[in-house]
């Protein structure tokens, strides 16, 4: 067929097909305590290892904090009336350990309790399905001072608190997450120190993953004991790995990353055992002394679901020259590939497909496992036009072609549930401050007015309709 008696116009021809979701998919947004909440200091909250890493010089970017952020301790009725006239279906949102315990131990604090109480039930009202972390990163301060996550006791204290949380709200939350991404909490936090608490010991992040994930292995029945119906599950950031050729040095270098930012999180919760490899790599850079015999039974408490964080994927090489600290312990030499793709404007290279492939691959290591993107989104420079509007085109782009990508993993086979849009709200990007917008509604952080951008607007048509336009 020529162009010219061509009956659909080539633009229109390329456009993608429409696509259906299954019947019951859950279109939500996400955000966590620290990132939104503000009010730091009230209603007895504690001090969280977030406070204090943004209150020392030079660890965040223009010296931001998370003081006031997005002023939503005091705001919520109105996100989340704001969340029900998009549209969305469910909201993934963080408790804030540090209200419920101030000093990471003894009795819950009735008013923290009380806030989250409020806006679970102001969710519900509004036929929102709540989706509760109980750790987003804001460990309270008192249990970094006693050794932090690179301590065996924080597992133990995180289960008490886990199982005050749910004895409080298992009655009106069904979808319960542990942690959010581990990996950035023990090897960002403790191992090239960009995040909260800052330190820079990679045998002790290792330690702290370990930790961590105990920490999760023993609140998963504490939950399951105080909210039965509760479905129970932690969520992981996962980035396909390849290797830049077939070389050795790279072939190896892509099993290391892999193995550190995936593997190590995801086979012993599944699998209730470290695999070989990774008790290897643990052997030779801090050894196995933290490791008792019953952990990784434990850490393998059978889960209901698993979260799926995805922004990008890695190509890596080996044999670079080691420079600082790694987030990836024993990898200092490996070496990130620029791909030439377009990134976004946090730097990430946008690989939608890498999507596709994650979840297909988690489906066929663990069949029949059952999944939530608890993440997924971008940061953009937005502009506000003369009238107010925010037409962020790029940030659309990024989601619908991950939302494709989610499509097609679900074609074939992976068993998807839903997909929580990071983020509903402009928000304090961590070491990166208020100067990265991930929201699908804008915050103005001097008025703390909100404005819902087109990515918003798209969005909730998406999930009305549970399907992408054609
Ligand atoms: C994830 C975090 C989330 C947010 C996004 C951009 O790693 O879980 O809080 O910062 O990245």
């Amino acid at each position: 067929m020529t162009a010219e008696n061509d009956p659909v116009p080539a633009a229109l021809a390329r456009r993608p097909a429409a696509a259906a979701f299954p019947p019951g998919f859950l279109w939500g947004v996400a955000t966590s305590a620290y990132q939104i909440e503000g009010a730091v200091g009230r209603d007895g909250r504690g001090a969280s290892i977030w406070d204090t890493f943004s209150h020392t010089p030079g660890k965040v970017a223009n010296g931001h904090n998370g003081d006031v952020a997005a002023d939503h301790y005091d705001r919520y009725e109105q996100d989340v009336a704001l969340m029900s006239e998009l549209g969305v279906g469910g909201y993934r949102f963080s408790v804030a350990w540090p209200r419920i315990q101030p000093d990471g131990r003894g009795p819950a604090d009735a008013r923290g309790l009380d806030f989250y109480r409020r806006l679970v039930d102001s969710l519900l009202e509004k036929g929102i399905q709540p989706a509760l972390t109980l750790y987003h990163w804001d460990l309270p301060q008192a249990l970094e001072d006693e050794g932090g996550w690179r301590s065996r006791d924080t597992a133990f204290r995180f289960a008490e608190y886990a199982q005050l949380v749910s004895e409080a709200l298992g009655d009106r939350v069904k979808l319960w997450g542990t942690l959010n991404e581990p990996w950035c909490a023990a090897f960002l936090g403790y191992g090239n120190g960009i995040h909260a608490p800052g330190a820079v010991d990679p045998a002790g992040s290792l330690r702290a993953a370990h930790h961590l994930l105990l920490g999760h292995g023993l609140a998963v029945p504490a939950i399951r004991a105080a909210a039965p119906d509760a479905e129970v599950g932690i969520t992981l950031n996962f980035y396909p790995v390849a290797a830049d050729s077939e070389t050795t040095a790279d072939l190896d270098a892509a099993h290391r990353i892999d193995l550190l930012q995936n593997r190590l999180f995801l086979d012993p919760v599944m699998e209730g055992s470290y695999p070989a490899d990774v008790r290897e790599h643990f052997e030779r850079l801090c050894g196995t002394d933290h490791i008792e015999t019953a952990d990784e039974k434990i850490i393998g408490a059978p889960v209901d679901f698993l979260g799926v964080n995805y922004y990008t994927s890695y190509r890596v090489a080996g044999g670079g020259e080691p420079d600082g600290p790694s987030p990836w312990p024993g990898a200092e030499d490996v070496r990130f590939i620029d791909r030439g793709l377009p990134r976004t404007g946090i730097g990430w290279e946008i690989d939608a497909d890498g999507l596709r492939r994650q979840l297909v691959r988690i489906h066929q290591d663990h069949p029949g496992l059952k999944m939530y993107i608890t993440e997924n989104g971008a940061a953009f420079d937005d502009t506000v036009e003369a009238d107010g509007r925010i037409e962020d085109t790029d940030r659309t782009a990024y989601v619908e072609g991950h939302l494709r990508a989610v499509h097609r993993a679900i074609e074939e086979g992976a068993d998807v549930r839903g997909y929580f849009l990071w983020s509903l709200l402009d928000n304090f990007e961590w070491a990166e401050g208020y100067g990265m917008r991930f929201g699908v509604v804008r915050v103005d952080f001097e008025t703390q007015q909100r404005t819902p951008k087109h990515s918003a607007l798209w969005y909730g048509g998406v999930a009305l309709a549970n399907a992408l336009p054609g």
